[in-house]
């Protein structure tokens, strides 16, 4: 019997540096996967700890950590040929049928921008499945920016409105929350309109709400949401909230279910 636990080796075969604390690491793998779910990534001795894909290619898979904790410090000791141990994927992903056709709007706070990458990356590459489109992307300060040449290439398809809380000097970016920047949202009808919005609780919950400010209904926002996790397959409850089972349920949300789980 196929035992859910048993990790496999996946082979790093890149390393990106995007902040002294955030590497990309490019991972073989050959599976199916979309934009949203995440893996166990794990270290013997040291432990496991979940991480969102944060871009899909042809044989490879992109996660982007931040070192935090045990885990993560340990895997920032491994380079570009050594190997890690990944479960996964795990979690629903963002059903990108849900947003095809509409006019679309991205709201990303700090390492957000990580499992929203695929989203954005999907309909920067086809235009033609969707509507007009807004990505609001909001870091701490201008050296927590990540994926920077991805935002650049993104601008020549959406509107794309790059800000950070604070600047010492002058910044080739806007200055302020992502929440400042919704007035600057070129909205259609927002009926027709949808938003995904990811990020730390608070970023998530003042956005929803400038959202819902400026008309859209809650049924056509999407949130993902982070909980710690242990197994990440449904079977420990540790990530349960009410009969819901973040790992199993979401990570993603529409935000009817959504509300109920942010902190
Ligand atoms: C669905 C999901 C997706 C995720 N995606 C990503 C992702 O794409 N990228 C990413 O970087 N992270 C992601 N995370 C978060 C990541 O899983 C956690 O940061 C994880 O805990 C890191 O493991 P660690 O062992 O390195 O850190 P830990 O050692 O577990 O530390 C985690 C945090 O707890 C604090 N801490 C640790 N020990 C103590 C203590 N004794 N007292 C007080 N505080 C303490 C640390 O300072 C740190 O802030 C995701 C989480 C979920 C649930
Ligand atoms: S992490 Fe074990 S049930 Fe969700």
């Amino acid at each position: 019997m196929k035992n859910d636990y048993i990790p496999f080796p996946s082979k790093i075969l890149e390393v990106v540096r995007h902040t002294s604390i955030e590497y990309t690491f490019r991972m073989e793998y050959h599976g199916k996967v979309e934009p949203g779910q995440f893996f166990e990534v794990s270290i013997p001795k040291y432990g496991e700890a979940p991480i969102s894909v944060s871009g899909i290619g042809d044989g490879f898979i992109d996660l982007t950590i931040r070192r935090v904790g045990k885990v993560t410090n340990e895997v920032f000791e491994r380079y570009a040929g050594d190997t890690l141990l990944l479960r996964g994927p795990y979690g629903n992903g963002f059903d990108l049928s849900n947003y095809v056709g509409k006019d679309l709007i991205i709201m990303a706070g700090g390492t957000g921008l990580s499992p929203v990458r695929g989203v954005v990356d999907h309909f920067a590459r086809h235009p033609e499945q969707r509507g007009h489109m807004t990505l609001i992307a909001g870091f701490k300060t201008p050296h927590d920016i990540l994926f920077r040449e991805d935002l650049k290439r993104w601008e020549n398809s959406m509107d794309v409105i790059l800000t950070v809380d604070c600047a010492e000097e002058d910044v080739a970016c806007h200055v302020g929350l992502v929440t400042q920047y919704i007035p600057q949202i070129q909205l259609g009808n927002v009926e027709d309109t949808v938003a995904i919005v990811v990020g730390p609780p608070a970023m998530m919950r003042f956005s929803v709400q400038g959202l819902r400010n400026i008309g859209l209904p809650e049924e056509n926002i999407w949130i993902s949401q982070e909980r710690k996790m242990c197994c990440g397959l449904g079977k420990c409850g540790h990530c349960k909230v009410g009969d819901t089972y973040i790992c199993l349920d979401g990570p993603v949300f529409n935000y009817t279910k959504g509300k109920f789980l942010v902190d």
